[in-house]
């Protein structure tokens, strides 16, 4: 479903990912695991469209990819959870759910249907 190849991410004098290789396949949970500071969340956030990498290549569904931005991630199915559950303290849950993404009609918010949807999963 995902794999990654030789990637690197340089922050300045920092490596914080170096020559990374990883397969992900369909149906199967996977996990990465490693020290505190290892790479995880650089490396989460280059699959999410959050960092690009400075070298190497993501393939999803054995298709090269270059994901600028979460919007192009989550156009393929890439969403993140993030541990710190980064939630907007001043949105409802619905708001939360949506944010980003929220659905307009005559340019003004669909509070009914984010509502339905969401009470719907
Ligand atoms: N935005 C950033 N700017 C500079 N250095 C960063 C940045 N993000 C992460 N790093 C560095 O990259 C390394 C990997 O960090 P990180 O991916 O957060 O580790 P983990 O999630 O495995 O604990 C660390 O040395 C960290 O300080
Ligand atoms: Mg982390």
């Amino acid at each position: 479903m995902l794999r990654l190849e030789g990637i690197d991410k340089n922050f300045g004098p920092v490596q914080a990912l170096v020559d990374i290789t990883l397969e992900v396949p369909i149906g199967k949970v996977t996990a990465l695991a490693g020290d505190n500071g290892a790479g995880k969340s650089v490396l989460i956030k280059c699959v999410a469209g959050i960092h690009t990498p400075d070298d190497g290549q993501l393939f999803w569904e054995n298709q090269p990819v270059r994901l600028n931005s979460p919007h192009e991630a989550a156009a393929l199915g890439i969403e993140t959870v993030y541990q710190d559950l980064a939630l907007c303290d001043n949105l409802d849950i619905v708001q939360n759910l949506f944010l980003g993404r929220e659905r307009l009609r005559h340019f003004l918010l669909d509070e009914e249907s984010m509502e339905i949807a969401a009470g719907r999963h």
